[in-house]
């Protein structure tokens, strides 16, 4: 086992295994996700884009009752679930990229890894996580950096050898994007891990809600007064 994590009940699973591809680049990201993200027992977490299902097992392993959404064929992470027999703790839903499946609910935490890179409307999407977290819920996002001329290089020719055809669909994020996540989560923790990797940790505040009531029900003076007041009140 190259990376051991405990689980709760005394077993240890290797990481790089739930980490799945490049662990090199992604483990470090994830294991400092988990150390955030905090002791997980029954927790409700929401996995958007989880693929697999590997991440969604490891969550349910650790004790959470994990939702995964996605838009791919299910069956694989129907089978990944199913042999680390934490079904009884996952649902595995189909999307159609939307969040319809899970209208109303809450969750302690949002997490994906690599996946808001593709989304196009990203703001809006934002909007719906931020919908869907529950008061003093945290979102570990581990995604893919879009960076420049050198990252596209180093991409096409030697992390992804020849098979990187895309790049004109490349989103990835870009540093201006981190400011939409600065504006719907409280103490954004961003982190740029070897080049390529953001880690972009951060938790429910109060201050959205205030902004949108702020926005609604005062004027001039009064809201140039009462927002940055707010806004403090916020901080840790
Ligand atoms: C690059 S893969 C990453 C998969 C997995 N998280 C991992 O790191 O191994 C991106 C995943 O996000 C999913 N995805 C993209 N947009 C989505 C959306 N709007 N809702 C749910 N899943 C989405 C894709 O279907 C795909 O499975």
């Amino acid at each position: 086992m190259k990376h051991r994590w405990p689980l709760p009940d005394g077993r240890e699973v290797d990481l790089d295994y739930f980490v799945n591809w490049r662990p090199y680049l992604w483990r470090d990201p994830i294991a400092r996700a988990l150390r955030f993200l905090g002791n997980l027992r029954g927790k409700r977490i929401l996995e958007i884009g989880g693929n697999d299902g590997r991440m969604t097992s490891l969550f349910a392993l650790l004790g959470a009752d994990v939702a995964m959404l996605d838009t791919v064929d299910l069956g694989p992470s129907v089978a990944e679930v199913a042999q680390w027999g934490v079904g009884d703790r996952v649902r595995l839903i189909r999307t159609d990229g939307g969040f319809n499946e899970v209208r109303g609910e809450t969750f302690d935490a949002v997490f994906t890894k690599s996946v808001l890179w593709g989304v196009e409307r990203l703001a809006e999407f934002l909007d719906q996580i931020e919908a869907h977290l529950a008061d003093g819920g945290k979102v570990a996002f581990v995604e893919n950096v879009r960076g420049g001329r050198l990252e596209f290089w180093l991409r096409r020719n030697i992390i992804h050898r020849g098979r990187f055809d895309w790049e004109d669909h490349y989103y990835g994020i870009t540093p201006s994007q981190i400011d939409l996540f600065r504006e719907r989560f409280a103490d954004l923790n961003v982190r740029r891990h070897r080049h390529f990797v953001y880690e972009i940790f951060g938790r429910k505040g109060f201050r959205r809600k205030v902004d949108l009531l702020i926005r609604e029900f005062t004027f001039g003076p009064i809201r140039d007064v009462v927002a940055p007041l707010l806004a403090e009140l916020d901080r840790d």
